[in-house]
């Protein structure tokens, strides 16, 4: 067998929170290059994928940043494509005995802490995340230790270990109203991996955060001073920004979200134009569910920059069809945990889509359905 194209990705370690046990401030880890199918082969591989899924007792829950093919056949076959949570969600509540996730690693293993009893597979395992990579378990309980007094809140982009340590996982959706309320209780927290996430929160609550210095190295690319030029290029497109990119960049959003809550304000903001700073894999749904809008890709380097990045995740272009007709007609590819670690890292995770439901109910209660759907933040340009 050929042995797959690697390319080196390189990523921010933690400094200097942890900088005793991690003196180097980037990392490497490699992403298999996606080989993309001749067309001809596209129908007949898609056709394969939805009889294995039915023959297996298969769903498929995909993310928006991966492959167009791939949401599409989640969609049509009865699966998800969603943010972090709703995967989450969905993958819990889906009565199927085997979900296939098509995403990167901690996706797959929320899925399994939630499911134990189901089989979990993914189209390549090595679909990792730089944020998970940059907060290794032993260094994050480290720090951990040295803050006995502070409520530890992780994102979910963090391995199962690194779960069980905290006491609370948050997603991109529903970071802004944990924290609020941790604070509201007077509570001093202690946040991983997401710099920029966590620095975003803690402008917006005032909360006491220490933060650990982890970073997406596809959000962490968006420039702001670039994306100022293009704004007065396009003085009507409003910025939607998701919070995994840098403060310049959120400060002058007009939508801070999720990657559900974004699609959702192109759809529902009065404005023909957005600027989108997020994976550009969202631009599928987000044209979907705004046909007619424009989309313009927020800018990741100046233009007399020699190289600029595609905003695109390396750990999701993995996700392919071929990697899915596989796993589904070998069963390769599963997601196994220590149930006991398993257990430990439930508990966070479980406080966090209790609290989601409780904010889901209270919304419907007060009767507005449309905030329900999209509970993004709208903080405006600078
Ligand atoms: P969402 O939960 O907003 O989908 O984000 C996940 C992610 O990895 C963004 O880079
Ligand atoms: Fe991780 Fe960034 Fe990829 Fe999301 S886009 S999975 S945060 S590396």
């Amino acid at each position: 067998m050929d042995t797959p194209a690697l390319r080196p990705v390189e990523f921010d370690l933690p400094a200097p929170t942890t900088a005793a046990q991690c003196p180097a401030t980037t990392g490497r880890a490699w992403a298999r290059v996606p080989e993309p199918l001749p067309p001809a082969h596209k129908a007949e591989t898609m056709g394969r994928i939805r009889e294995l899924l039915q023959s297996r007792g298969a769903v498929l829950v995909a993310h928006y940043y991966v492959d167009a093919d791939v949401q599409e056949l989640a969609e049509a076959t009865g699966g998800c494509v969603g943010d972090s949570l709703e995967m989450a969600r969905f993958g819990r509540d889906h009565p199927a005995d085997t979900l296939v996730v098509a995403g990167v690693r901690f996706m797959g293993e929320t899925a399994k802490i939630l499911s134990p009893h189901k089989r979990v597979l993914m189209p390549d395992l090595q679909a990792t995340c730089s944020l998970d990579l940059g907060c290794p378990a032993e260094d994050f309980s480290a720090w951990c230790d040295a803050h006995p007094d502070r409520t530890v809140v992780v994102y979910a982009n963090t391995s199962a270990a690194v779960k069980a340590r905290a006491d609370w996982v948050v997603t991109s959706s529903i970071a802004l109203d944990v924290i609020a309320d941790l604070h509201a209780r007077g509570e001093r927290i202690l946040w991983a991996p997401d710099r920029h996430l966590g620095s975003y929160v803690q402008r917006q609550t005032g909360a006491d955060m220490l933060l650990w210095q982890g970073a997406c190295i596809v959000h962490d690319e968006f420039k702001g001073t670039e994306l100022e030029l293009l704004r007065a290029e396009h003085p009507h497109a409003r910025v939607l920004a998701h919070p995994e990119s840098p403060q310049a960049v959120l400060a002058q959003a007009d939508v801070v979200g999720s990657t559900t809550q974004l699609i959702d304000a192109a759809r529902k903001l009065d404005a023909s134009h957005f600027i989108v700073a997020t994976d550009q894999g969202i631009l599928h749904k987000m044209r979907a569910a705004a046909p007619g809008k424009s989309f313009i890709a927020a800018p990741t380097a100046g233009n007399s920059a020699t190289c600029k990045s595609c905003a695109h995740c390396p750990w999701m272009a993995m996700n392919e069809l071929a990697g899915l007709v596989r796993v589904l007609e070998h069963g390769d590819n599963e997601i196994t945990l220590d149930p006991a670690l398993g257990q430990r890292a439930r508990r966070p995770i479980d406080r966090m889509l209790a609290f989601a439901d409780a904010r889901r109910q209270r919304v419907r209660a007060s009767g507005d359905l449309a905030r329900d759907m999209a509970l993004y933040q709208h903080v405006g340009p600078a």
